[in-house]
C-alpha cells in the first residue's frame, strides 16, 4: 500500500511536468492564431487542459495526504511540506486566474469568424494572467521532479529554501515576461506571426542559458565528489544521535569528548588515550586450538556441469574451503595473497570477532597485496553460520568467488547433551552457499547442476542456507518435509516452531539454520523454485524431484518462535538513538553522477559516523524510503529487532546481523556497544556499497592508524 502512494505521488508529479509543459506551450502560441475561429478553439482546448493538469496534481496532492495519514513522517513530510504546496499553488493560479480568462475569451469570440485578431484580442489571448498560470505550473512540477529526484532527507525546510526561492525567481520572471508581451500585443497594429524558427532559436537560447547557469553547481559538486587520495575512516562526520533527559525528553546527544574534529587529520597527540584499532585484536599469545592457511589466487574453476569459471580463490577453490571450528576456540587463520593484484583480506561475516581481526581495509587493517601476508587470530564465541570474504574491492572479489562457509559447532558440553538425545540417529550438517558465478548462473556451492545426497530416514538434517550474492533476496523451498528455522544469521531462535509450505527468503550475507528429521521419501530443497539447481535427499541418494509447489506464504520471523528472555527489549533503557534513512538521489560518488542509495540523504564519506560510548545500548530506527531491498549489515554487533512498522517482535529474540529492510519497512533495532572499534554498517548488496552506500560505527576513544584512498590501496568496498 506504502509503495503504491509513493508511486503514484511521484507518476502524479513526472505526468503533471510533462503534460503542463505541453499546456504551456499551447497557452503561449494562443497570439498565434490566425483568426478568431482558431482562438476560439484553442482557448476551449485549453480548458480541458486544465482539467487534466488538475487531475495528475490531485493524484500526487491525495497519495501525500494518504501517506501522511499512514505511514512514518519520514515518508510523507517532503511530499506533504513541499511537493503538495508547489503543485496547488500552481493548480490554484489556473482555476483562479486561467480559467476565468478563458471562459470570457470563449464568450468575446465567436467560433464561426474568420477575421484576423483584433487588438482586444490579441490582448486577451496574451493575458499574464491567462499564459502564465500555465508556465508556472510547468515551473513548479519541474521542481517536484527536483525534489523527487533530489530529496531533502532527512526532512530539512532550509535545504529547500534556496530552491524554492529559485523557483520564485523564476515565476517572477515568467510572469514579467508575459507582461512584455502582452504590452507589444497592445501596441503592434496587426496580428503578431507566428515564426517557428525564431521560436525555436530563441527557446534553445535560453536553455543554453540556463544550462551554462546550472553547470556551474553541478561542476562545482563534482569535483568536490571526487574521493581524496587518502582519507581516515576515523574522521568521518560524526553524529552523536538522540537521547533522553532526567525527564524523559528525547534530546539531542552531548558530543563525546574524547572523539576527533571532523575533518582534522588523525591528530597524533590530540587524544594521547586514544586506543589504535590495530590493538583492539584477539589473543596474541596462546598455542591456536586450529589452523588454518588459506592463500588468495587466481585460478580456473570447474564446476559440476563442467563449465569452466576464471575465478578468484582461496586455496584454489570457489567457494574457499568450508572452515569449522569449535565454541569457544582460538583460531589461527594465516592468509596469504599469491596473485590478486587489488590486495585481500579475511572478514568474518557475522562473527563479532575484536576490531583488529574484523578483515576491512582501511579500516582495521592494511589491503594483503600480492606476496603479503596477515595472521588472524579470535576466539570463536558464537556457535552458528557464518561465511568469510574479503573485504577489499568486496564486490568483486565476492563475485568471483573470495568467499567460504564458516560454521562454529557449539561447544562440547553443549553437543555431548544433545548428542544423548539424538543418539540413535545419525546426524547431517549441510552448508548450502548460494552464488551466480559470471557466466554459469546460480549454483549451491560448484554445483551448478543438482546435488543428490543419500541421508537415512530418521536422521535429523542440518541444512545452514547463505545467500552470497548481490541485489536478490533468494528463495529456498523445503518440499517433502515439515522443518524448524533453528538459528537467523547466525543465533539459534528459542523454540521454534514447525513449518511447512513456507518459502525461505534469505537476503544477501544472511543466513537461515533449517532442521528437520529424513522422512522415508525424497526431500527437496529448490533454489529459486528451479528443479535442477537443488538439493534432492534420499533414502539412497536416488529417485526423483518431487513435485514442488511454490508456496503462497514467506517465512516471517517477527513473531516465530516463543520469546525468551534477552538482556534487553523494546522498553529498556537506551543511552542512544540513532536514525537511518535509506533513500536515493541524483548526486555525485566520486565524480560520477548517478541516482545513488544513500544513508540520511548522503553516500559515502558524507555518510554519518555514528559515535557510541562502550557499554552504551543503542536504538537504531531504520527506514527504507527507496523502492529496493537494503540489506543493512553492522560490523561487529549483533542487532536484537525491536519492531518492524509499529508492530513488536513477539516470537523468539530475533538477532541479526544483516537485516533486509524491504521499501517502506520501518525496522527498530537494539545492540549493546561491547565491542570497541571502528565497525563497517553498509548495505550488504554490494553494489549499493560499492557506490557510497556506507557508513560506520565509531567507539569513542578509538583511532585508526590505516587509510582509505587510492594512495594507500585500500578499498574496502
Ligand atoms: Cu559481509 Cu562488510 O561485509
Ligand atoms: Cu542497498
Amino acid at each position: 500500500m506504502l509503495s503504491l502512494f509513493i508511486h503514484v505521488e511521484q507518476a502524479g508529479l513526472f505526468l503533471l511536468l510533462l503534460f503542463s509543459l505541453i499546456a504551456a506551450n499551447k497557452a503561449a502560441k494562443l497570439i498565434y492564431s490566425h483568426a478568431e475561429r482558431e482562438l476560439h478553439r484553442k482557448a476551449r482546448k485549453l480548458r480541458f487542459w486544465i482539467v487534466g493538469l488538475t487531475i495528475w496534481a490531485a493524484a500526487a496532492v491525495g497519495s501525500a495526504i494518504a501517506l501522511a495519514a499512514a505511514a512514518h513522517p519520514v515518508f510523507w513530510l517532503d511530499r506533504l511540506l513541499i511537493h503538495a504546496p508547489l503543485a496547488l499553488i500552481s493548480i490554484s493560479s489556473l482555476w483562479l486566474l486561467a480559467w476565468p480568462r478563458l471562459r470570457m475569451l470563449l464568450l468575446r469570440t465567436s467560433a464561426a469568424t474568420e477575421q484576423k485578431l483584433d487588438t482586444a484580442r490579441r490582448r486577451h489571448a496574451t493575458d499574464p494572467a491567462l499564459v502564465a498560470p500555465f508556465k508556472l505550473t510547468a515551473l513548479l512540477a519541474a521542481g517536484n521532479v527536483y525534489f523527487v529526484l533530489s530529496p531533502p532527507v532527512p526532512f530539512n525546510l532550509f535545504e529547500a529554501a534556496m530552491p524554492i526561492t529559485t523557483l520564485l525567481v523564476l515565476g517572477t520572471l515568467l510572469w514579467m515576461h508575459q507582461s512584455g508581451r502582452n504590452g507589444a500585443a497592445a501596441a503592434s497594429e496587426s496580428a503578431t506571426e507566428y515564426r517557428p524558427w525564431t521560436r525555436r532559436v530563441r527557446m534553445t537560447g535560453i536553455a543554453a542559458a540556463a544550462c551554462a547557469v546550472l553547470s556551474v553547481p553541478i561542476l562545482l559538486a563534482m569535483d568536490n565528489s571526487k574521493l581524496p587520495g587518502r582519507l581516515s575512516m576515523a574522521e568521518g562526520a560524526a553524529e552523536y544521535g538522540m537521547t533522553r533527559d532526567e525527564n524523559g525528553k528525547r534530546v539531542k546527544a552531548a558530543p563525546l569528548l574524547r572523539n576527533h574534529v571532523h575533518g582534522a587529520l588523525p591528530a597524533a597527540g590530540a587524544d594521547k588515550d586514544a586506543v589504535p584499532v590495530s590493538e583492539l585484536s584477539g589473543p596474541k599469545e596462546g598455542t591456536a586450538d586450529r589452523r588454518f592457511e588459506l592463500t588468495a589466487k587466481k585460478a580456473q574453476v570447474q564446476l559440476s556441469s563442467g563449465k569452466v569459471i576464471d575465478a578468484w580463490t582461496y586455496n584454489g577453490k570457489a567457494p574457499g574451503p568450508e572452515l569449522r571450528v569449535r565454541e569457544g576456540e582460538l583460531i589461527e587463520v594465516k592468509l596469504r595473497n599469491e596473485d590478486i593484484e587489488d590486495g585481500v583480506t579475511l572478514h568474518w561475516h557475522g562473527l563479532d570477532v575484536p576490531n583488529a581481526e574484523d578483515g576491512v581495509t582501511g579500516a582495521t587493517q592494511e589491503a594483503v597485496m600480492p606476496g603479503e601476508s596477515y595472521t588472524y587470530r579470535f576466539i570463536a564465541e558464537q556457535a552458528g553460520t557464518f561465511w568469510y570474504h574479503s573485504h577489499q574491492h568486496s564486490k568483486e572479489a565476492v563475485e568471483k568467488g573470495l568467499f567460504g562457509a564458516l560454521v562454529v559447532e557449539p561447544a562440547e558440553t553443549e553437543k555431548a547433551a544433545t548428542a544423548a538425545i539424538t543418539e540413535s540417529a545419525a546426524s547431517e550438517d549441510i552448508v548450502v552457499l548460494t552464488h551466480i558465478w559470471d557466466g554459469a548462473g546460480t549454483a549451491v556451492g560448484g554445483h551448478d547442476t543438482l546435488i543428490r545426497k543419500a541421508i537415512q530416514p530418521g536422521a535429523t538434517v542440518k541444512l545452514r542456507l547463505v545467500n552470497t550474492d548481490n541485489w536478490v533476496r533468494r528463495a529456498y523451498t523445503l518440499t517433502g518435509a515439515s522443518f524448524k528455522v533453528t538459528a537467523i544469521d547466525g543465533t539459534d531462535l528459542h523454540n521454534p516452531g514447525e513449518l511447512k509450505n513456507v518459502r525461505l527468503e534469505l537476503t544477501t550475507g544472511g543466513r537461515y539454520d533449517v532442521a528437520f528429521t529424513m522422512p522415508d521419501h525424497p526431500v527437496y530443497l529448490s533454489v529459486d523454485g528451479d528443479r535442477e539447481r537443488g538439493l534432492l535427499m534420499s533414502a539412497d541418494g536416488e529417485g526423483d524431484v518431487p513435485i514442488t509447489m511454490e508456496p503462497s506464504q514467506s517465512f516471517d520471523p517477527l513473531h516465530y518462535g516463543e520469546a525468551a528472555p534477552a538482556p534487553v527489549g523494546a522498553d529498556s533503557r537506551f543511552d542512544r538513538e540513532f536514525t537511518m534513512i535509506l533513500d536515493n538521489r541524483l548526486a555525485f560518488y566520486n565524480g560520477t553522477p548517478a541516482l545513488y542509495d544513500t544513508i540520511n540523504g548522503k553516500v559515502f564519506p558524507e555518510t554519518p559516523m555514528f559515535m557510541v560510548k562502550e557499554g552504551e545500548l543503542v536504538k537504531a530506527t531504520i527506514i527504507n524510503r527507496s523502492a529496493v531491498d537494503h540489506p543493512m549489515h553492522l560490523h561487529g554487533h549483533h542487532m536484537l529487532v525491536l519492531s518492524r512498522n509499529g508492530e513488536q517482535a513477539t516470537g523468539s529474540p530475533w538477532w541479526s546481523d544483516t537485516l533486509d529492510v524491504a521499501p517502506g519497512d520501518v525496522y527498530e533495532v537494539t545492540f549493546l556497544a561491547n565491542n570497541p572499534g571502528l565497525w563497517m554498517d553498509h548495505c550488504h548488496n554490494l553494489v549499493h556499497a560499492a557506490a557510497g552506500m556506507t557508513m560506520h560505527l565509531m567507539y569513542e576513544g578509538v583511532t585508526s592508524p590505516f587509510q582509505i584512498g587510492d594512495e594507500s590501496h585500500n578499498h574496502p568496498e
